[in-house]
């Protein structure tokens, strides 16, 4: 199959990366990102774009399936106009395009809590994108929803660091929903779900990849 990518220097989407390439379903991979990628392999494409504006006659938006693992933070966009353009705007203009190109399925990294009518802006946000996706006409939608993502990150903030610590000494005691969701299980459950395409929503809660 043909699978697009997007976000594959991210925690998640490194992982997707490596996956998608090792896996013999996938036949070719484009993955677009705005910094060069340093993996290279033969059935890797990975054409450099802004996504600010998308360069909407490329042929590889057709696709058989997209893995959306795109999303920033309030603080590194430094505000929340921006952060809703990357977690929203960038995910949505990413689908419109694969779906006017007849790609007929959407994977996507949203969050635990994730509800349009959330009263915290971050989940208001990962709520709103996964409503607007579900008006696009995919034949096949999955809402991965994890909690705390576990996986190397340059960046890493204290409270997350603080948390992931909590998180991985009480593991065994939590209840699988409150437990890390480690970046290649995450990683897993989207590469199978795009590349199965089952017809419908779906929704993978975290308590599925942890
Ligand atoms: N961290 C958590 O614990 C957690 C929990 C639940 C859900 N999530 C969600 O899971 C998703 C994936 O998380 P992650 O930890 O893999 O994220 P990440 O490591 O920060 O990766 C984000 C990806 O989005 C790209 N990106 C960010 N801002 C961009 C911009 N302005 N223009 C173009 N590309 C941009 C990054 O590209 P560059 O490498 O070029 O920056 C990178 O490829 C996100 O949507 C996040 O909200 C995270």
């Amino acid at each position: 199959m043909r699978l697009l990518l997007l976000g594959a220097t991210g925690v998640v989407g490194r992982e997707v990366l490596a996956q998608a390439l090792a896996d013999a379903r996938v036949e070719t991979l484009v993955a677009p990102t705005r910094r060069p990628l340093a993996a290279t392999d033969p059935k890797l494409t990975a054409p450099l774009v802004r996504f600010d504006d998308l360069p909407a006659d490329a042929d590889w938006w057709r696709a058989d399936a997209v893995i959306c693992t795109l999303g920033t933070t309030i603080k590194k966009a430094g505000s929340r106009e921006n952060f809703r353009r990357v977690d929203h705007d960038y995910a949505l203009a990413v689908a419109r395009l694969a779906r006017a190109h007849g790609t007929p399925a959407f994977a996507i990294v949203s969050a635990r809590g994730a509800n349009p009518r959330s009263a915290l802006f971050y989940f208001k946000v990962k709520g709103e994108t996964e409503a607007d996706l579900a008006t696009l006409g995919f034949a096949s939608l999955t809402l991965a929803r994890p909690g705390l993502i576990g996986g190397e990150r340059e960046d890493m903030r204290r409270r997350e660091q603080i948390g992931a610590a909590i998180l991985k000494l009480l593991g065994p005691l939590l209840p699988r929903a409150l437990r890390i969701n480690p970046s290649p299980r995450i990683a897993k459950a989207l590469l199978d779900a795009a590349i199965e395409g089952r017809a419908g929503t779906r929704v993978i809660d975290s308590a599925e990849m942890s």
